[in-house]
């Protein structure tokens, strides 16, 4: 018993695969239109369970309608599966879950929504960046990605560093809810401009395409301002300033404490994370990056 313990406060996944209380699996959840970001969360979960005995690693794809805000791109949100499945087959998934909207939310006539329960991960956290632009949207990704969860009850779940905040929300709401899965993050996969792979990039056009590697180049550039000793606010201002002057509608660009997302503490020497969201057209686009300031 007291070596179970020690190993669920260290690594409650593996704890409990080695008691057979969990199935050896990894899991990567994702709203499809898969591309090679997807792929490589997939290609780690695979590594993981090779060398495990009956490993199997499972992909769902879900476009879940309630972390999107009203005016916002469900309906056009890509749907690719026959591609998808492929992707996952090539990148080695065992199986892909593909719930419907009624497997995930069956009580439309007893629930407004079609479920009662909502977790919700409060405090900075979930009210800033994205969380403010987004009314809600992190209600809507951390209830759908404990349900998946419990559903699929995997040692592991993959998560990018692409959706930083996003990471940051599920592993609070693991560790808050002592969650019995390892939360595994990596890192972000980008075209060879810098641009980071999404499945909204496909919305941009050629043209808008061209412009879109200006984010990543601000970004880098940020990160090289703070390991060169800038302070934040102008780091800030600076980044912002530069997309907008390349045609973008910038919903912030913000220096912050990678596992809060608050104002980094005293400084320096610090590590922080530079978050940004900005519009080109119709597109929102979002990146960010890791600084040391020594
Ligand atoms: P989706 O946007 O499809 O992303 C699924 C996973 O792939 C997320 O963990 C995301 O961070 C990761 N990802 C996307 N682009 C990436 C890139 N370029 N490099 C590395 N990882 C990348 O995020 C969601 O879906 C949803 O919110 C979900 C968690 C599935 C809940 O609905």
């Amino acid at each position: 018993l007291a070596r179970g313990l020690e190993e669920l406060t260290f690594a409650p996944g593996v704890g409990d695969v080695l008691q057979g209380r969990l199935p050896p699996v990894a899991f990567v959840p994702t709203m499809g239109a898969l591309h090679a970001g997807h792929a490589t969360l997939i290609e780690r979960a695979a590594a993981a369970m090779r060398r495990v005995k009956g490993g199997t690693v499972v992909v769902s794809i879900f476009v879940n309608p309630t972390q999107f805000g009203p005016g916002e791109d469900l309906e056009r949100y890509p749907r690719t599966l026959e591609a998808d499945l492929k992707l996952c087959r090539e990148a080695g998934a065992d199986v892909v879950f593909a719930p419907s909207v009624r497997d995930m939310y069956p009580d439309e006539h007893l629930h407004p929504g079609g479920i009662a329960t909502t977790v919700r991960v409060g405090g900075p956290l979930t009210n800033t960046l994205e969380g403010a632009h987004r009314p809600n949207h992190f209600d809507g990704v951390a209830t759908v990605v404990l349900k998946l969860l419990n559903m699929v009850r995997p040692a592991f779940a993959f998560f990018g560093e692409k959706d930083w905040q996003q990471l940051a929300v599920v592993r609070t709401m693991a560790n808050d809810l002592n969650l019995p899965y390892l939360i595994e993050s990596v890192p972000t996969v980008r075209d060879a401009d810098g641009l980071a792979l999404s499945s909204r990039n496909r919305y941009l056009s050629p043209e808008q395409r061209k412009t879109a590697a200006e984010l990543p180049a601000a970004l880098f550039a940020a990160r090289d301002a703070i390991e060169a000793g800038a302070v934040p606010a102008d780091v800030e201002r600076t980044l912002a300033d530069r997309l907008t002057a390349a045609g973008f509608a910038v919903d912030y660009a913000a220096v912050r404490c990678p596992t809060t997302l608050r104002l980094p503490p005293e400084w320096p020497p610090f590590s922080v994370r530079i978050l940004v969201a900005a519009k080109l057209g119709g597109t929102r686009l979002i990146d960010n990056v890791a600084a040391t300031q020594r």
